[in-house]
């Protein structure tokens, strides 16, 4: 495609526009000496000696050499120089007479001067390499090589001119490079592929890429604790320049500059695929395309993905051979900051370094959740570093006081008065009338406004204290110590409190955010098995609904049998992680819509709908939540695969899973499909009236479809009805 000629004055007034925005910038710490500003370059005349030297225990060849100087103070002054007699070599190509060198001279205070050999001078081969690489491209790809090579020299004037001085001034490395990658991929693009319909949509899904890219990496960043200090170079960064430059975001900036080549590939080829299959049948309907192009974007991304491993195993050969050499210490290695970076992995925390989440964290009313086994020992000392309540008071169960007491005494110790109350277990404890019982308790004691009120125990004391904390004196604070996996993965983040009604389920509540969670796997320790089935039937909703890398460690989770219908194994270590991206998971959607307006959050509701009319049918007895939804998740699926929207073998792994875990697939005996559509009608009528319903479009994805036929719900609990 022939470029247009105009382009290339656009581009030239768009590079003087740029040239004049971005020149101005003045370096802070100029002058500072940093690699290759002393040396000087040097022409080797002659070869002076040559031999063999014993360098720490092996032999190496040296070489002594006159050379005469190039430039600088000492132009034309023949000095001596020698390779390879005071430092290991780590090449072996001679010096020959003729070789350009780079050579740094010192002056000792008795004013003898000094050179030494620093290394070749590579400019002119690399010059060379540069013309033949060039001329391969132009002769390839003609018109379209040119554009390339001058985009490729515009990416390094925008890297070199822009993104670097920005940074070092001050600015914040991730604004600046979003606004350069953007300016960028976009100039490039148009360079490359001309001014064609192609070429825009490409560019748009690059901006839309872009910050997804950014919004991402930002997220994991923080969820993973990397602040961007544990590359040495950047260490080395933060000691030469004054200017205090965002560690964090050097490293989001530098993800994201890394993406962009990727990114590149990916878009450009994309949209070209779509416009090829456009082009070769232009009868294809909307759908057939994007279904087509779905096919192509799937290949091209796995293939993607393995490209990238290979260029990143290649670029950090030398990581990887660390880790090879720690041999059996991977423990130690994982623990720098450094590897943590290298491979962006999760190092399993401790009490005093939990995995974070926050939950809305820019509101005044947001939540920090912390994870960590252990956790509860340290959990008064965490509290009280935030928080300094009048009082506290602390509510959990008969059975579960071996995790409050030890609490209560620490907070005295700590000199604030606390009072421990204590209910017996079960959900009938969710009812106004025991709230009543608790503010009286709670006056009793003499909690005021400024008292804190912390729980310790499941959903059903989240939800009652949350509500009791939500309106005793018009809201206090209150903090969530959860001890069941359901209430660790889903019901102690999100800050939906309330209590039941003799006429159903959480009739009466409101919203009111923890400012604290703070969750400890190792209290899952006592908790029965049944329960741990429950909270597991949520996570796989998680997995399921959101996340296949979750849903995938969950997977190995049951077929490594380490939860299975006879029993769990309950080492912290193996849940920590789950539950942190579980908890990740919600908190993120409950950021994006703290309220339940939105529908952001009914992607959580996957084998909700199901779920919750099972439950219903069976008056909240026999079945625990968890195994509701179980049961919920495996029809949801089978409506998904009657409507076309569900893959048959989508279906079939989710009910083989949740099988293998030890939770229902089948709707409850007694219970048929007709009793279930009278109860998910009933629910609905809250909400509207055509049954909306979320359904897997993959592992990992799930959407609230509206309109359900009815036709196609009574099938699929029909099939799932009890054999
Ligand atoms: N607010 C929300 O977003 C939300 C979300 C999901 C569920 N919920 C609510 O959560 C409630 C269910 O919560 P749940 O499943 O945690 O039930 P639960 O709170 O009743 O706890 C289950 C049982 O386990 C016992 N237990 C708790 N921790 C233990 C431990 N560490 N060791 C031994 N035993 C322990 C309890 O005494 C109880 O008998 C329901 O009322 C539901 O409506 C709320
Ligand atoms: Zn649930």
């Amino acid at each position: 495609m022939k470029i247009k000629s105009w382009l290339f004055p656009l581009t030239l007034l768009a590079g003087v526009i740029l040239h004049s925005t971005f020149a101005k910038v003045e370096l802070p710490g100029a002058g500072f000496s940093t690699f290759g500003s002393g040396a000087v370059r040097a022409e080797v005349v002659q070869i002076l000696e040559e031999g063999e030297v014993n360098m720490g225990g092996h032999t190496q060849k040296y070489q002594a050499a006159r050379v005469k100087i190039l430039e600088g103070q000492y132009q034309g002054v023949p000095m001596e120089i020698d390779y390879g007699k005071r430092q290991v070599r780590s090449d072996d190509y001679d010096l020959t007479v003729g070789d350009k060198v780079m050579v740094s001279i010192s002056k000792t205070p008795e004013n003898v001067v000094n050179a030494y050999f620093v290394d070749y001078v590579r400019s002119t081969p690399m010059l060379w390499l540069a013309v033949v690489f060039a001329l391969a491209i132009i002769l390839i790809s003609r018109w379209k090589g040119v554009g390339a090579l001058l985009s490729m020299a515009f990416s390094l004037y925008v890297i070199v001119a822009y993104i670097i001085p920005q940074i070092l001034i001050g600015e914040d490395p991730l604004r600046v490079s979003i606004i350069g990658s953007a300016v960028l991929l976009g100039v490039t693009l148009y360079l490359t592929y001309g001014w064609t319909l192609k070429t825009h949509a490409a560019v748009i899904s690059m901006v839309v890429v872009l910050m997804l890219t950014g919004a991402l990496s930002a997220f994991f960043v923080v969820f993973a604790k990397l602040n961007g200090t544990g590359d040495e170079s950047v260490m080395f960064l933060v000691q030469l320049t004054e200017t205090p430059i965002n560690m964090r975001g050097l490293l989001l900036g530098g993800m994201l500059i890394g993406a962009l080549g990727v990114l590149d590939d990916l878009v450009t080829t994309q949209a070209s695929a779509v416009f090829e299959l456009h082009h070769a049948n232009p009868n294809l309907g909307f759908r057939a395309l994007y279904n087509s192009a779905m096919r192509i974007g799937q290949d091209h991304v796995a293939a993607t993905v393995n490209t990238l491993v290979l260029a990143y195993a290649g670029a950090s050969l030398p990581m990887l051979l660390l880790f090879s050499l720690a041999r059996g210490d991977y423990g130690s290695l994982i623990n720098y900051a450094l590897v943590a970076e290298e491979i962006v992995r999760i190092v399993a925390p401790t009490p005093d370094d939990p995995l974070i989440t926050l939950v809305m964290p820019d509101k005044p009313n947001g939540c920090l959740v912390a994870i960590a086994p252990g956790i509860i020992e340290i959990a008064a000392e965490a509290i009280l570093h935030h928080i300094q309540p009048t009082r506290i008071a602390i509510l959990t169960h008969t059975n579960l006081r071996r995790y409050a007491e030890p609490l209560h005494s620490a907070f005295t110790q700590r000199g604030v008065p606390a009072h421990l109350m204590t209910l017996p277990s079960g959900e009938q404890m969710k009812s106004l009338r025991v709230a009543e019982r608790l503010y009286a308790q709670l006056l009793e004691a003499g909690c005021d406004r400024g008292s804190l009120l912390v729980i310790v125990g499941g959903g059903v004391l989240g939800d009652l204290g949350g509500f009791v904390a939500a309106t005793y004196m018009r809201g206090i604070l209150y903090v969530q110590v959860p001890t069941t996996l359901l209430a660790q993965v889903d019901s102690s983040v999100g800050g939906k409190v309330g209590v039941d009604l003799p006429q159903g389920k959480n009739l009466v509540g409101t919203f009111h955010q923890p400012v604290m969670t703070l969750i400890d796997p190792e209290t899952l320790d006592t908790l029965p098995l049944r329960h741990w089935r429950n909270g597991f039937a949520e996570m796989l909703k998680y997995g399921a609904a959101l996340q296949i890398g979750l849903w995938r460690r969950l997977q190995m989770i049951v077929e490594a049998k380490l939860i299975s219908p006879r029993r769990v194994h309950r080492e912290a270590a193996l849940w920590t992680l789950p539950i942190a991206r579980c908890i990740a998971l919600k908190a993120q959607i409950a950021s994006e819509d703290e309220r339940d307006l939105s529908g952001r959050r009914a992607v959580l509701n996957f084998g909700h709908t199901v779920g919750h009319a099972i439950e219903a049918a069976l008056g909240y007895r026999d079945w625990l939540h968890g195994e509701a939804i179980a049961a919920g998740m495996v029809a949801e699926a089978e409506i998904g695969r009657i409507l076309g929207i569900t893959l048959p073998e989508v279906a079939d792994e989710l009910r083989e899973t949740i099988a293998q875990a030890g939770l229902p697939t089948q709707l409850p005996a007694g219970v048929d499909a007709d009793t279930l559509l009278a109860h998910m009608r009933h629910d609905k009528k809250r909400a509207g009236d055509a049954l909306s319903i979320v359904l897997l479009e993959a592992i990992g994805n799930a959407r609230l479809v509206p309109n359900i036929p009815t036709e196609a719900i009574r099938e699929a609990l029909t099939r799932c009805a009890t054999s």
